[in-house]
């Protein structure tokens, strides 16, 4: 018998679901609400809105795509948490009355954890143990994956997550939201060496990170080179850009090394919006064949938040029958 999972996402600003059937991915549809540009960062009350208009047109199209019908569906996975509340609630809410309505389980999924198994979306995936650095809007962490959902976080960040990092200094650019892509796109014709930013490293002897120190460095730069609010040279922007990205790239990809070996570990995955940053591709490609590790990264379709990767898990959690009670419901601070 075939299995068939609905996967539903709605953690944040994308409203995203997907049919994986057997293991193979049929349909991911990702609608990515425009609303909040204009507020340069999502508006959650605009969010769950969107969310509550998007769900169920979103939920027919992937179904369409996938030619799969409600009846072939054997569970409805869901991301409870971590997000925004009024957003989660939309997908937890639908995904549970679909789930009871078709009279299937339900099962609930971390949203960090989905992240990390967009690896396993597309062949050749990771080999347990391995260590995944997930880089995020709201997270930055490095897992040690030493089984299927057996999970240690041995680094995060201690303030803000890598993705926002992004987010504030492209704020500061006037670059628009979300800012990652932008800095990214920017950074492309700069000099990585133009100017010197602190490395955020947080404690040089751990696997933790900080961004809010670098945040602060590119924000004083801009005030004692009367950068701010004028209108700068696309090179000096490009500068900015370049040498902001290079500086978080190098402690993430060093981070994410020294934390293979020192787990013993042959694989290193990334995951997670930030994970679609070119240079950050780049160094972690250079750097693991360096070190004779395995490196994995999800397609660009995989890394921002995607209903594919809540599949992926559900029908993982499926074969297992780790199914959710009814009373499971949304939780903004869900650890992993
Ligand atoms: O995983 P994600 O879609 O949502 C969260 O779970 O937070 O990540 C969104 C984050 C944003 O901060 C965005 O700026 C960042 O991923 N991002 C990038 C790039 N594409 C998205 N950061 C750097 N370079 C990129 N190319
Ligand atoms: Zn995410």
């Amino acid at each position: 018998m075939q299995t068939t999972i609905l996967g539903i996402e709605t953690s944040c600003d994308e409203t995203s679901v997907a049919v994986i059937r057997d293991g193979t991915l049929l349909s991911n549809v990702i609608s990515t609400q425009i609303v909040h540009e204009q507020f340069g960062g999502v508006v959650p009350e605009l969010a769950s809105r969107a969310h509550q208009k998007l769900i169920v047109p979103v939920v027919n199209e992937a179904m369409d795509n996938a030619g799969v019908r409600k009846e072939d569906l054997n569970a409805v996975a869901v991301a409870v948490g971590p997000g925004l509340m009024g957003s989660l609630l939309v997908g937890v809410n639908f995904g549970k009355a679909f789930a009871y309505g078709l009279d299937i389980p339900f099962i609930a999924v971390n949203h960090m954890e989905a992240h990390i198994y967009s690896n396993f979306i597309d062949e050749p995936v990771p080999l347990f143990p391995f260590i995944n650095l997930t880089v995020s809007g709201g997270h930055t962490q490095i897992v040690l994956l030493k089984d299927e959902f057996d999970y240690t976080i041995v680094g995060e960040t201690k303030d803000d997550a890598a993705g926002e990092a992004f987010d504030k200094v492209a704020k500061m650019l006037n670059l628009g939201y979300p800012g990652g892509p932008q800095i990214d796109k920017y950074a492309k014709n700069g000099n990585p060496q133009a100017i010197k930013f602190p490395k955020p490293y947080g404690t040089e002897n751990d696997f933790d990170f900080s961004f809010s120190g670098i945040k602060t460095s590119v924000l004083y730069y801009l005030r004692d080179n009367h950068l701010r609010n004028v209108q700068i040279s696309e090179q000096q922007l490009a500068n900015i850009c370049a040498s902001f990205q290079s500086t978080v790239v190098e402690v993430l990809v060093q981070k994410s090394i020294r934390a293979a070996k020192y787990y013993g570990v042959k694989d290193i995955a990334i995951a997670g919006g930030v994970s679609a940053n070119s240079l950050l591709r780049k160094e972690m490609k250079g750097a693991t064949q360096e070190h004779g590790l395995r490196l994995f990264i999800p397609k660009f379709e995989y890394c921002t938040d995607n209903g594919a990767m809540i599949a992926e898990v559900g029908y993982r959690k499926y074969q297992r029958s780790l199914f959710s009670p009814m009373n499971v419901t949304a939780t903004a601070n869900l650890g992993l």
